[in-house]
């Protein structure tokens, strides 16, 4: 299909005042715990890079990545990791940093594989909400937006593995 970058959707300095937010949250949240944050790569590292940094509390990290279905249409039946943590995450407060919830499927099943290493608790920091497709419920307990049923890219999130660098979201359109 071709495509072109399309209007920005949520510009530079509203992503860092959301990420900012978040932060003082999460740090309010999690003082005095033992705090671990897990990226989900690719799409999540340019957010958790700025998210850590914007914390006011200790806290670790850990990066996994999930083998992900192509197209995003069909769900894996035994999705498995390419990168698991290296980290022991048995007793451990995890917080999942994900780009973004889609129709919620990938997230279940991180969460699932997660909790197999017996964490205290595991609760979801996601950039970006596509509330309108999900498929399976999905707690976010820290959200930075809500977005509509559109393809978007940048900020870490890539179409065909291009735009992650753009420091916005931005639309990609289909020329037809
Ligand atoms: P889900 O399993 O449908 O929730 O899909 C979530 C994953 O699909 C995300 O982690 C992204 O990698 C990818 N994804 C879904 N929507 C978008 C989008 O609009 N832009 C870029 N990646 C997306
Ligand atoms: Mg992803």
């Amino acid at each position: 299909m071709p495509y072109r970058l399309g209007s920005v959707l949520i510009p530079v300095p509203q992503i860092r005042d959301r990420v900012e937010e978040l932060a003082a949250a999460i740090s309010a949240d999690y003082a005095g715990r033992d705090l671990l944050l897990i990226c989900a790569l690719k799409g999540a590292a340019i957010f958790w890079a700025d998210l850590c940094r914007a914390m006011t509390i200790p806290c670790q990290s850990d990066f996994v990545a999930m083998e992900s279905y192509a197209d995003a249409t069909l769900p894996l039946a035994e999705p498995r990791f390419t990168k698991a943590a290296s980290v022991s995450l048995e007793g451990r407060d995890i917080l999942l940093i994900e780009d973004i919830v889609d129709t919620g499927h990938t997230i279940t099943h991180l969460k699932r594989m997660l909790q197999a290493q017996s964490p205290k608790s595991i609760a979801l920091c996601g950039l970006l909400d596509k509330a309108e497709r999900r498929e399976v419920e999905v707690p976010i307990e820290y959200c930075g937006f809500v977005i509509p049923n559109v393809y978007v890219v940048g900020y870490g999130l890539d179409y065909a593995q291009q735009y992650r660098h753009l420091p916005y979201i931005a639309r990609v359109d289909e020329v037809k």
